[in-house]
């Protein structure tokens, strides 16, 4: 039995109800063959993965968070891509904002400090649309940008149960506005 003092989490950016249907909508233009959809409920960025989490990390973590302080951003959804070996197609951005790289760095290093083996590569935004593509589209759709005023992230639990995975948010902070966030990459 799965123990309830250990959660698998991650940090993520967490759509609002008009950019996850625009997301849905996008999946449902996709050419067919595309492997399995995630679903609509489960559409998220994925800021960094902290895996199974004891919950003394998980306060840990929490507390580390207090002194975080970075503004909200805009991003622009505007590119799609695939990867091979982990047969994912995602919708990702062609600029990071520099405020979500510091964000995401921020993270990074707070759940580092707390015992957590985080993610050392470069942050490259994603968001999952599809899983188990074994073959890619011969050339990835151009698509209509999508806007998403991110003045939140949040961290989320993963669920595994019979029917499939679950994300369920847990808590969320704030990313004070003020700040539009200039755009690196
Ligand atoms: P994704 O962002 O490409 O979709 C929860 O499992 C989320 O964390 C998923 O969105 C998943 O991939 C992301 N993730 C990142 N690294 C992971 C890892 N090592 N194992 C499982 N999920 C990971």
């Amino acid at each position: 039995m799965a123990n309830p003092d250990v959660r698998r989490l991650f940090f993520a950016l967490w759509p609002d109800e008009t950019v996850r249907s625009t997301l849905v909508d996008l999946q449902k233009r996709l050419p067919p063959g595309m492997g399995r959809l995630v679903s609509g409920d489960n559409l998220h960025i994925t800021l960094v993965f902290l895996g199974a989490t004891p919950i003394e990390r998980q306060h840990c973590i929490e507390e580390g968070l207090a002194g975080v302080d970075r503004p909200g951003f805009s991003l622009r959804l505007d590119q799609m891509g695939y990867w091979r070996k982990p047969q994912v197609l995602w919708v990702g951005s062609a600029a990071t904002p520099l405020p979500l790289t510091a964000l995401v760095q921020d993270l990074r290093d707070i759940a580092g400090r707390c015992g957590c083996e985080v993610e050392t590569r470069p942050f490259q935004i994603h968001l999952t649309l599809c899983r188990k593509v074994h073959k890619p589209p011969r050339e990835l759709p151009a698509i209509a940008a999508i806007p998403w005023p991110a003045n939140s992230f949040a961290l989320v639990e993963s669920i595994t149960a019979a029917d499939g995975v679950r994300y369920k948010v847990l808590r969320t902070w704030g990313l004070p506005s003020g700040a539009a966030g200039s755009a690196s990459g």
